[in-house]
């Protein structure tokens, strides 16, 4: 069984995972953070350009390894930012010059989908991707992965930190928002926007912002409202989308599917149409390298020639 070094850095978050077959023996991360405002991409990579060595030798350590027993590489190769993306490649680069290991460049959001069934019992599911930038509903259907459905403006944990940053909860803002709606259970109506497959967030975080100015409304009350109704709208989407492909298991990943709640109404909606809900450990939902590692074993081929390169802006139906 190979012995796989992943390296995700698509945006914040700069990690290394070393896997053999499904069993993960390192999965270490670093994020780049920030106070105020939103990811700026050239210092993410400067974050990232300072510590990968560091978190290379880290998760080396963990594993009980050295470099010259890893046998293959992989490395997210997009969707993301390109100079974060850029900070992976050197890395490989380096890699493979230095100790002639083998590479395979991986997409991100793939990544999420293999990572659950490997670590999962699931088989063929439909994948809710619910992270920061992204937000989709995937699966394999017809010898491809489809979009199902996906958001048309921003992704939900972005639609949940730009509100956080707006009531002044600060970044990362998802968790703050969970913590604050634990403590309501008072639902007032809030947009909600599903057209055809897809979502869009825009219109409930005005209305969101426009309700929290007017000073009548408890913050616990929006943010629960604001949860109840974006987590349906997103379990909507993906339910129809496993009757439409005819599948009975779900997949949660990426970090907003970290939510309890949001665990909860998915294990609700799957018990209803007598499904199957499979979330995998929180480590393994937010971005990380053990899903790269993963990704790459199983699509390696020996035989064929990678190329050294980013996709900043492949999309999931592009595999
Ligand atoms: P991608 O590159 O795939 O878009 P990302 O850079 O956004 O990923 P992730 O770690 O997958 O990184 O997700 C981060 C997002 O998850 C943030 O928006 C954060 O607010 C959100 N999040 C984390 N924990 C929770 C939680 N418990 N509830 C809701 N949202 C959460
Ligand atoms: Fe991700």
């Amino acid at each position: 069984m190979k012995i796989v070094l992943g390296i995700e850095s698509t945006a914040h978050t700069f990690g290394i995972g070393i896997t053999r077959g499904n069993k993960v023996l390192a999965n270490v991360k670093k994020n780049y953070t920030t106070e105020k405002g939103g990811i700026i991409p050239v210092e993410a990579a400067r974050h990232h350009e300072k510590h990968y060595k560091e978190i290379i030798e880290q998760a080396l350590l963990e594993a009980k390894l050295k470099i010259e027993n890893i046998n293959l590489i992989a490395f997210s190769q997009g969707p993301g930012l390109s100079p974060c993306l850029r900070v992976g490649l050197q890395a490989v680069k380096e890699l493979h010059q230095k100790y002639k290991i083998p590479f395979i460049g991986v997409n991100h959001c793939v990544a999420h989908l293999e990572v659950g069934k490997a670590v999962t019992k699931a088989k063929d599911p439909v994948l809710l991707y619910v992270s920061g930038a992204n937000t989709q509903v995937i699966a394999f259907e017809g010898g491809k992965y489809r979009i199902f459905g996906e958001t048309l403006d921003q992704g939900t944990g972005n639609f949940l930190d730009s509100f956080a940053r707006y009531i002044g909860l600060g970044f990362p803002g998802g968790p703050k928002i969970a913590e604050l709606a634990e403590k309501s259970n008072n639902y007032i109506e809030l947009p909600y926007s599903v057209k055809g497959m897809d979502i869009s967030f825009t219109g409930m975080l005005t209305k969101l912002k426009q309700m929290y100015d007017s000073k009548k409304y408890k913050t616990e009350d929006l943010a629960y409202s604001l949860q109840e109704t974006a987590f349906a709208m997103l379990l909507e989407v993906a339910e129809r989308a496993m009757a439409h492909c005819n599948k009975n298991e779900l997949l949660l990943g990426g970090g907003v599917a970290c939510n309890k709640r949001l665990k909860e109404m998915a294990n609700i909606m799957c018990k209803e149409r007598n499904a199957k809900c499979f979330i995998p450990e929180n480590s393994l939902l937010v971005d990380n390298g053990a899903m790269i590692a993963i990704t790459g074993a199983k699509f390696y081929n020996p035989k064929k020639k990678y190329i050294l390169d980013i996709k900043p802006y492949e999309r999931t139906d592009d595999v």
